[in-house]
């Protein structure tokens, strides 16, 4: 939906958290038949991070991303006044991740709730965000993307255990300190896709038993081939019905925020979008696919490289299937401000 109404939304601060242990192709190679020539080539991955630790789940990298938020936007807890965490791998089907992280870093007594979108679950969070902020009744929003994809990868499975990586990267969303922010956003979803990206058993419809961890029905299940496609030509349409919707050529744009999935499915999508690869966040080839995360960590990632009033698009793609997009002028520099 075009957001003019009301008080423009801004991202006014950004931070990302990623576990120290890197899973390169190498280490990949001794553990499945592939190689790096293999995954580089089809996927532009070539390392990724892995959260090691017994009890440690995707709170912790989201509570990381968050403090770090905090202390860099010079935000106290009692400021903030909803925390969204957008995940595919809670740490519990309940409560929510979101709860857990609030607690986690001394933030009380305010709304907090998960967003399920799967890889798009980053924009549709931020989307979320930008309406609360946008009525007027929320100042001060943190919207946490994260993910431990390495607790339900099956690392027997080599079309998918050297795509994904651990991550989170959340922003904080405030009211627009300079008239850049959140221009337009849009959200899609078509439950059709369930069959070719999903994880069978583990939810209502087939509870965990002996047998179905026997089967190994806990990991994700993709079809690459029939994701790669769609995921192409959705992460495209998003991206070029925003530019339309906005009236943005390809010379007036300054960055293309993709979701990270395979570095194909980004030039593929920058190509469509007659843009230079130059102006491409690209983080993949450190962090794989780091579902909710990847977004934000590119923001992190480039962040020095940015200056108010650069004109950005996010396009995101995932399971369900889900896509999403959001146009958006950025609104700080790091080098001024709060940030100096
Ligand atoms: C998974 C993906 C990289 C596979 O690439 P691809 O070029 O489509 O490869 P295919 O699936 O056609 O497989 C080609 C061959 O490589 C093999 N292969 C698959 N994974 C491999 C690996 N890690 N190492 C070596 N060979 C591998 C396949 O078994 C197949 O062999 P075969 O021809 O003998 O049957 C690609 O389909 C993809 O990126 N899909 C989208 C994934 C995605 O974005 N998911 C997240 C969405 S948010």
């Amino acid at each position: 939906m075009t957001v003019e109404t009301t008080i423009r939304a801004a991202i006014t601060g950004v931070h990302g958290h990623l576990p120290d242990y890197v899973l390169d192709n190498a280490e990949l190679a001794r553990i499945v038949d592939t190689s790096d020539d293999w995954i580089s080539e089809r996927t532009g991955i070539k390392e990724r991070r892995i959260l090691k630790g017994e009890g440690l789940g995707t709170s912790h990298m989201a509570a990381e991303a968050v403090r770090g938020l905090l202390a860099r936007t010079r935000t106290s807890p009692q400021d903030v006044d909803l925390l969204i965490c957008a995940t595919t791998t809670p740490d519990f089907v309940f409560p929510s991740t979101a709860n857990i992280v609030c607690d986690m870093v001394g933030i009380r007594n305010i709304g907090s709730f998960d967003v399920q979108a799967a890889c798009s679950g980053f924009v549709y969070a931020l989307t979320i965000a930008t309406q609360f902020i946008g009525t007027g009744t929320h100042r001060k929003i943190i919207v946490v993307g994260a993910d431990k994809m390495s607790a339900i990868i099956d690392y027997t499975d080599r079309a998918t255990c050297v795509l994904f990586g651990d991550g989170a990267g959340a922003v904080l969303v405030e009211p627009s300190p300079n008239g850049c922010g959140i221009h337009d956003t849009i959200i899609r979803s078509d439950g059709a896709g369930m069959p070719y990206l999903h994880q069978k058993a583990g939810g209502s419809r087939m509870p965990p038993t002996a047998e179905t961890v026997g089967k190994r029905l806990h990991y994700v299940h993709q079809e690459g081939a029939t994701v790669y496609k769609v995921a192409v030509a959705r992460m495209a349409e998003v991206a070029v019905d925003l530019m339309a919707r906005n009236k943005l050529t390809p010379e007036s744009l300054d960055w293309l925020v993709p979701h990270q999935a395979n570095r194909r499915i980004i030039e593929a999508t920058a190509e469509r979008m007659n843009l230079p690869m130059e102006r491409v966040m690209m983080v993949i080839q450190k962090y794989g696919n780091t579902t909710a995360a990847t977004i934000p960590l590119c923001l992190w990632d480039y962040e020095q490289q940015l200056k108010i009033g650069d004109r950005l698009i996010m396009a995101a793609f995932g399971g369900g299937f889900t896509w999403a997009g959001a146009y958006l002028t950025w609104a700080y520099e790091r080098s001024v401000g709060r940030f100096a």
